[in-house]
């Protein structure tokens, strides 16, 4: 049952305003005494020529009462609502339990094709907590997109192309460790290629050779081919292991190397638009226009660079996938970029141009010096997976030793403090990183609102079957009206997050509804409360536990059994 919708049509016949204005306006009040929805008549004061004031209490004397609302009040140009809080808790809990993980979908995205690109993670290079952040964000974007109906595309945009590769070539001839690069494939692709930037200060000769490489890479030379293939195929497997840890999948790993014969068609379109302009030999884009700096499309010696793989990438998507929306999530550094990449297409004529957003986000930055930098200030993503989970691990044997599964529940519990702790805040907003923080499982964190999940489930267990009938109308406290009103807007969380493009709405929202079960299991008994309140209430935590378990799972935030 969507109540707001439900409130609106209630309102809708007295007001001059479509019921989607009407349910937009719609809002929760911040207090409970001031009902459970709340619609304010500022906007209609203006066509009505009445004041806000008049006009809610003309309305809630129209409003008749029923099973949705039993009360309409009217407060300083509010008409306030409230539920019939019987109906209610039924109608939602029999939802929830119906609907099961699917609670709180919607099909607002059917036939929609989304594309989130996240990851996007460069081949020989380390694999930071940058993109370990921007891996988070984007795999949750794309889950609450889904849960909205969407039909999404997951699209890991390797760097895979470049003179880079050019420089590791000539490299991997001179100086390669064959065991490290098998051994540890990123650190020692990582190193050589710091290595050549050293000697290649002394001798600049290297860079012409490497160069030279670059080019026998674009021309296809076997050889060279079958070395940057291994790259790439070592830096993959390497990559994997975080993706597993973190359970996240990939539709398509087209990355820059795949549009390495798909510039050409653009570089034409541009000229024949007439929009190249030479600029000491290079071919730049004027952006004048859009107040923005221009955008280099061939270097002097003719390369193609990044931005040109970012157009052909763009205009392919739009021919593969016909997207409704093309979203890139990359750091905030790189807006300048996109907005480049953007008014370009624009002036190409692709009037899609509109359709593709850049969501940005903050750097990770640490607060304690203690974290292992290895080779330079770069931080891997590795080590803080790996410590995450090494650490979790301590906690459990010291807490839980016979815990079964223990190196799952602590996979699960150490990505959950992880994943809680990058994705807790606005995206916009730096990640200042701590340990102390991350695992701290007491205040409000991924293991928090576990441990929430898992106690729920060991009621559940402990009472054993249910029966298949019972009543809901024993659900008759405060605390148990309040739990189900946050079940109710679990909808709305998501609807938000997707709208706003920030999954921590929902994280909010779980660790809302994780504290409102625990307040209530710490004042209410449940396996010790008479037979037809204790079978309501265990349905209940049956219906918290899925919503907690879904909203996790919505930002990758899995459940263990037990903990
Ligand atoms: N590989 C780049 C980096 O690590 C990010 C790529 C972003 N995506 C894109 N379509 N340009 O900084």
């Amino acid at each position: 049952m969507d109540y707001k919708l439900e409130i609106a049509k209630k309102i809708n016949g007295f007001v001059d305003m479509e019921l989607d204005k009407v349910i937009e306006l719609i809002e929760i009040p911040p207090q409970t005494n001031m009902g459970d929805y709340a619609f304010p008549c500022f906007q209609l004061a203006k066509v009505m020529r009445k004041s806000p004031n008049m006009i809610a209490i003309e309305l809630a004397e129209k409003i008749i009462a029923d099973d949705i609302a039993e009360k309409a009040e009217a407060v300083g140009g509010y008409v306030n609502f409230f539920v019939n809080k019987k109906e209610y808790i039924k109608l939602m809990v029999q939802e929830v339990l119906e609907k099961g993980e699917r609670f709180g979908s919607s099909e607002d995205g059917k036939g929609k094709n989304v594309i989130v690109e996240f990851s996007s993670v460069n081949v020989a290079k380390p694999f930071h907590v940058g993109h370990l952040f921007n891996t988070m964000l984007g795999s949750a974007l794309e889950k609450v997109y889904k849960h909205s109906g969407y039909n999404t595309i997951r699209i890991n945009h390797l760097g895979d192309w470049g003179t880079q590769f050019g420089k590791l070539i000539s490299a991997h001839k001179r100086w390669i460790n064959e065991e490290a690069l098998e051994r540890e494939p990123i650190s020692e692709l990582f190193r050589i290629y710091v290595k050549f930037h050293e000697e290649a200060e002394k001798d600049p000769t290297l860079e012409d050779e490497a160069r030279a490489y670059f080019r026998k890479l674009e021309e296809g030379d076997p050889e060279v081919t079958a070395l940057w293939q291994r790259f790439k195929d070592l830096s993959l497997r390497e990559f994997g292991e975080i993706y597993r840890m973190l359970n996240v999948e990939f539709d398509s790993y087209a990355g820059e190397s795949f549009y390495s014969d798909k510039m050409d068609e653009v570089v034409q379109m541009l000229r024949e638009k007439k929009l190249l302009k030479d600029s000491n030999g290079a071919k730049i884009v004027d952006l004048e226009q859009f107040n923005i700096p221009p955008i280099m499309i061939l270097k002097s010696d003719g390369a193609t660079i990044y931005a040109t793989r970012d157009l052909a990438a763009a205009i392919y998507r739009k021919r593969t996938y016909d997207f409704y929306k093309n979203i890139y999530v990359v750091g905030g550094t790189q807006s300048l970029h996109f907005n480049q990449i953007f008014s370009t297409l624009g002036l190409m004529g692709f009037e899609w141009s509109k359709d593709c957003v850049h969501i940005g986000h903050g750097l990770v930055k640490f607060a304690d010096k203690k974290l292992s930098t290895r080779k330079g200030d770069v931080v891997f993503a590795k080590d803080v997976v790996n410590e995450a989970i090494h650490k979790t691990t301590e906690v459990i044997e010291h807490k839980n030793p016979n815990l079964e599964n223990k190196e799952e529940v602590a996979r699960k519990v150490g990505m959950g403090a992880l994943l809680y702790t990058f994705l807790k805040n606005n995206r916009d907003k730096d990640v200042v990183f701590t340990w102390e923080d991350a695992l701290n499982f007491d205040g409000d964190s991924g293991p928090y609102v576990q441990y929430t999940y898992v106690r729920g489930q060991s009621i559940l267990k402990k009472a054993g079957n249910i029966p298949d009938t019972v009543d809901l109308s024993y659900l008759t406290t405060e605390e148990e009206f309040q739990m189900v009103k946050l079940l109710g807007a679990f909808k709305d969380s998501v609807k938000e997050a997707v709208e706003r493009y920030e999954p921590f709405v929902v994280i909010r929202h779980v660790t809302e509804i994780a504290k409102a079960y625990n307040k209530f299991y710490n004042s209410h008994p449940i396996l010790n409360a008479e037979d037809n309140v204790k079978n309501a209430r265990l349905q209940l935590t049956k219906a918290v536990g899925i919503v907690i378990q879904t909203g996790l799972g919505l930002v990758g935030i899995e459940t263990p059994e037990n903990m």
